[in-house]
């Protein structure tokens, strides 16, 4: 993609972004609707809906040949990364902004076939901007993100993950996982995993891992983390898949390889 023409892009997902979180922040305690979706803990709101909309309706304005496959449906049928697609969530961490109204976030990820170009995941409440161009570094706000620590071990490491994993799960043994929590510093669950990419690629969250994330809970983290040398796949350490649901494990690249060789594998079912 042509330099002049990415940054036009850029420059217009930054302003919406930060437009669509100041609506959010004005209107934070007006009464909202919460329905629910594939379970009674998996739910949306009017916000994730009129947000998605506000997306679909700038973008389809400015940029009409680019496509769109969003969280709440408002977008375009996308089966592949062909041509010039935004990966969004509207809100990321929907239970925390009804619970809490706190951390939660809008992930925005630009892929021009197929590649990462621009990563923008905005914590809307702290109004923290996480951003990222592919091949100029990733900014928290104005200021440019070091790259990841060279050396890193995982007992002095914290790691970003759901309680589930200590519960019977079908992916790994809960004992093998209870024994990464303990050889690790420490654990963390934030509940927005875009949010959690944003940590790592921070460098304040040396892993993050998570049993089932779609397209847009990741596809900006993946660019961020990606410009500080950090690392993305599946929890078997396989290409992840950018149009379907996959495990997602996103990490400093010496505890993503310590994490897959001594825990996963062994507890892999
Ligand atoms: C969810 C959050 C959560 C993760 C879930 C996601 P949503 O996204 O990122 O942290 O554990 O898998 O679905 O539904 O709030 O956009
Ligand atoms: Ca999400
Ligand atoms: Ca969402």
């Amino acid at each position: 993609m042509e330099i002049a023409i990415r940054d036009n892009i850029f420059n217009f997902a930054k302003k919406w972004i930060l437009e669509a979180g100041n609506i959010i922040r004005q209107t934070i305690d007006d009464p909202i609707e919460v329905g629910t979706k594939s379970n009674p803990n998996d739910l949306v709101t009017t916000m994730d809906k009129n947000t998605e909309k506000y997306f679909v309706e700038k973008i389809k304005t400015t940029f009409p040949d680019h496509l769109l496959l969003s969280e709440e449906g408002f977008g375009d049928e996308v089966k592949s990364l062909d041509g010039t697609v935004w990966i969004i969530d509207p809100i990321d961490g929907t239970m925390n902004f009804v619970q809490q109204k706190r951390n939660f976030t809008i992930s925005i990820g630009i892929y021009h076939d197929g590649v990462g170009e621009i990563g923008l995941i905005y914590n809307v409440m702290e109004d923290e901007l996480y951003s990222a161009i592919r091949g100029e570094g990733a900014f928290k706000n104005d200021k440019k993100l070091p790259f990841l620590r060279k050396e890193q071990i995982l007992e002095e490491s914290v790691i970003g993950l759901n309680h589930l994993w200590l519960c019977e799960n079908p992916l790994v043994d809960e004992k093998v996982m209870q024994d990464l929590v303990r050889t690790a510093r420490g654990s963390r669950t934030y509940g927005s995993a875009a949010l959690e990419f944003a940590f790592v690629a921070e460098g304040i969250l040396e892993g993050y891992l998570t049993m089932g994330l779609s397209p847009w809970d990741f596809a900006a983290g993946i660019i961020l983390v990606n410009e500080v040398g950090g690392i993305t796949s599946t929890i078997d350490g396989a290409e992840i898949n950018m149009v379907g649901r996959n495990s997602v494990f996103t990490g400093h690249r010496a505890v993503h390889k310590r994490i897959i060789e001594d825990f996963i594998k062994k507890g892999r079912k």
